[in-house]
């Protein structure tokens, strides 16, 4: 067991896991940044189709502090994200800190507010704190329907090239962004391309006016406001989704992640793409849906999204809801100190500009829970702070949100002392944390 007990863990060198570095570096918080793959990047390194393109725009998805380069498209390539992410982690000196091919596989509390840490290698260290920057986009969710189907069947996260889709009859299953793209290339390079919607959902353009769509929502227009010029550029040019013999969204924009694509209307206008409707069942290679229908596939593809998860910590230290984390202000928990999940929360637009001030908020709060005895999740949990209602975020909401977080911190500090006094009564036996014998403080001084 090896003793970094003034060192944070940091899980994870992708975007999010990158910004925190950063953040991490400016507040002289010492760290150490694990892995698991080769090379940093996250998604953009290993989880991404190759042909993509970001539906976010360069300007909505860079890090406030480091703009892309100006020659970058709107909607930069794979290639392009990832050029960018190791600039971005040259400049500002985070490569030295990572360490590569290290996964980690558990992650225990331990008292004073340390955490164990097992890693792939069986090595096992312990560190003052523990950032879960696991990244929420590579646990496969997958449909159950009635029956098998004798094709091939995969999920959108094992698409990686047109090659796989090259002369098939391919189905592709769900109204995201992935479903959209690999439509729309199955409809370039497939035999027949048909997309499965259980359900209406709101298909936007990537630009209105010559303008990335994401860049055209400012911050002084109310969300009702943006929803209301989204609709009527939407009838004028596009029309109707039953024009193109799709269903109406059941749901107003926004309510669901943003799909935000201008091929697939494009290509069902041309008949390259047919949708369909839900799926009843499998049988060979027949799919019957709901209204009857059937048709035989070569390749069905689940584009259904991901369950967030965190396979190394014990099972239900972290609760989700839906796709939801069950954690305060989106990142802390009342019962553990020195833990911190980020990155858990669907953007409806890029990364950056929540992540360059978020991230700095975050080296705060670590800062601020340096000064207190109780967890800081616990203070703010007390404060009033809300688990999120949904993992949807609207970037503005959340970069106000960040800034009313940082004017709050001295007043955290201030609760936090006050609740000590509150709270210096005999405490209650404590409760053990799910799946390990490990003792958890609720609301008791017992702090670990
Ligand atoms: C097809 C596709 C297109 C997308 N397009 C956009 C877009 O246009 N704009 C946008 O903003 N976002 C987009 N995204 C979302 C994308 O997930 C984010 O841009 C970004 O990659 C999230 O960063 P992250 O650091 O949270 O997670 P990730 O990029 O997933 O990085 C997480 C990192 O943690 C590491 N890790 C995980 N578990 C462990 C472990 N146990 N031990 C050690 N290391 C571990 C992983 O190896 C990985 O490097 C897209 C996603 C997909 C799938
Ligand atoms: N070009 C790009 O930049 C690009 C491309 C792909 C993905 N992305 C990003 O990557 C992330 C993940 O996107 P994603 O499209 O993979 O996942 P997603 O946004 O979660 O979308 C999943 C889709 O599958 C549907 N679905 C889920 N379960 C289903 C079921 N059992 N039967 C039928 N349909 C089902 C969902 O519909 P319901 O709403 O009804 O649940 C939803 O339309 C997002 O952030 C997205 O923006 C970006």
């Amino acid at each position: 067991m090896s003793e970094r007990s003034a060192v944070m863990a940091l899980i994870g060198a992708g975007p999010v896991g990158l910004g925190m570095a950063k953040a991490l570096l400016e507040h002289k918080i010492p760290y150490e940044q694990l892995e698991a793959d080769r090379e940093l990047g996250g998604n953009w390194l290993h989880g991404v189709y190759e042909t993509v393109h970001i539906i976010s725009s360069r300007k909505t998805t860079e890090y406030t502090d480091y703009p892309m380069p100006a020659d970058y498209p709107d909607f930069p390539s794979r290639q392009q994200m990832l050029d960018y992410l190791r600039d971005y982690a040259e400049k500002f000196q985070l490569v030295p800190h990572i360490q590569f091919n290290t996964k980690v596989v558990m992650a225990l509390p331990l008292p004073e507010g340390r955490w164990e840490l097992e890693l792939a290698s069986g090595e096992k260290r312990v560190y003052k704190g523990l950032i879960v920057c696991n990244g929420h986009h590579w646990h496969r969710r997958f449909p159950s329907y009635p029956g098998k189907f004798e094709g091939e069947f995969l999920h959108s996260k094992d698409y990686r090239s047109p090659v796989q889709l090259a002369g098939k009859r391919v189905l592709v299953i769900g109204g995201g962004n992935s479903a959209c793209d690999i439509a729309a290339e199955a409809a370039r390079v497939g035999k027949t391309a048909r997309i499965s919607l259980r359900r209406g959902y709101w298909f936007l353009p990537k630009t209105l006016f010559g303008i990335p769509s994401a860049e055209l929502m400012k911050p002084w227009l109310p969300v009702w406001a943006q929803r209301i010029f989204i609709q009527l550029f939407l009838r004028v040019v596009i029309g109707k989704y039953s024009d193109y013999g799709l269903p109406e969204p059941d749901h107003k924009i926004f309510e669901a992640h943003p799909t935000i694509n201008s091929e697939l209307l494009y290509y069902m206008k041309h008949g390259r793409i047919q949708p369909r409707k839900d799926i009843a069942r499998f049988e060979g290679k027949a799919v019957h849906f709901v209204d009857g229908t059937s048709e035989e596939f070569d390749t069905v593809v689940c584009a259904t999204g991901y369950h967030v998860s965190f396979p190394f910590l014990p099972p239900g230290l972290v609760k989700v809801k839906g796709s939801t984390a069950q954690v305060y202000g989106g990142c802390v928990l009342p019962d553990y100190k020195n833990l911190y999940i980020i990155g858990t929360s669907q953007l409806r637009y890029g990364f950056g500009p929540v992540v360059t001030p978020g991230m700095d908020l975050m080296a705060r709060m670590m800062l601020a829970q340096d000064q207190m005895e109780l967890p800081i999740g616990l203070v703010m949990k007390e404060s009033g702070v809300k688990i999120p209602r949904t993992h949807l975020v609207d970037p503005h909401a959340a970069i106000r949100a960040i800034r009313r977080g940082k004017r709050m911190l001295p007043l955290l500090l201030w609760k936090e002392k006050k609740l000590r006094k509150t709270l210096a009564k005999p405490a209650v036996a404590p409760p053990t944390v799910p799946g390990s014998a490990v003792p958890q403080i609720n609301r008791g001084l017992e702090v670990f």
